[in-house]
């Protein structure tokens, strides 16, 4: 015959109550030593599953987010680049400005750190239950193509307003011919004044014209992005070159020292 306790464990599995069922044998300790009653011990319990079903969902957000990489604000050394206003980019985490959704531009060259800012106010949102989605710029054209060329243009173009939060990376890294910059001014010009989005680009506003090949749709789609925005700009040195020489300069100790 089953225990209680085995009963207990086969009615926490049958409900999917995976929280309380991992965490059963010290919260029976705990009950036990503090000797608490039947309402304080099921308050006890369920508080452990609902931690655990807010942790499964802000796991299951960032999964949603498909980030390039896991790093947040925490992770990000202010002081390798000290021309940036951290004061803002940790009122960016709080993430107010997609109250009114604005936009966020990172501009800036290579290695400075645009797509591990943008990532970790992603991660910040998506952790927030915001729904968040990163995507690059090229993958996000070559998807709104196919999906013309398939006639699901539209659903396409739905599926990229859902989420709240969009993350456009890598702007103007490849040029976009006349057709495919109007697929992503329908895309902007959609998300307008509604949703925000955060874009990084290595491309001055003024030399759009030079990403889309069409000077009339880069104005359109610059005046939409700027026109709610904090712009950030980022100098300073590249983050990538400089990690890469200090592992070399530490190969070659390791090699004299040998
Ligand atoms: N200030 C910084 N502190 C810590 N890591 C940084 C910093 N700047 C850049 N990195 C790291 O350097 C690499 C390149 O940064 P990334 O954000 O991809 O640059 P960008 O998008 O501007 O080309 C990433 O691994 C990133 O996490
Ligand atoms: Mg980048």
């Amino acid at each position: 015959m089953k225990t209680t306790y085995k009963l207990l464990k086969d009615n926490l599995e049958y409900l999917k109550l995976k929280g309380m069922l991992n965490e059963l044998d010290e919260t029976i300790d705990t009950i036990i030593s503090k000797d608490l009653g039947f309402a304080e011990g099921l308050l006890e319990l369920t508080n452990i599953e609902i931690a655990h079903k807010k942790s499964n969902s802000i796991k299951a957000m960032v999964k949603t987010g498909a980030f390039p990489f896991i790093r947040e604000i925490k992770d990000f050394d202010f002081d390798f680049q000290p021309t940036l206003n951290k004061q803002l980019i940790l009122d960016l985490q709080t993430l107010s400005f997609m109250e009114d959704a604005n936009n966020i531009v990172f501009l800036g060259p290579s290695g400075v750190g645009k797509t591990h800012l943008a990532t970790a106010i992603g991660i910040a949102a998506a952790k927030n239950r915001v729904s968040t989605y990163f995507i690059k710029c090229h993958d996000l054209i070559a998807q709104l193509k196919k999906a013309k060329l398939e006639n699901r243009l539209d659903e396409r173009l739905k599926h990229f307003c859902k989420y709240k939060l969009l993350i456009l990376d890598e702007l103007g890294y490849l040029p976009i011919n006349k057709e495919d910059s109007k697929l992503f001014f329908q895309l902007i010009d959609k998300r307008y004044e509604k949703k925000s989005v955060i874009i990084t680009t290595n491309i001055n506003f003024g030399e759009w014209d030079s990403i889309f090949g069409d000077p009339v749709t880069a104005d359109a789609i610059v005046n939409r992005i700027i026109h709610h925005s904090k712009i950030i700009k980022m100098s300073g040195k590249s983050h990538r070159i400089e990690q890469h020489l200090k592992s070399m300069e530490e190969y070659n100790e390791t090699q004299i020292n040998e």
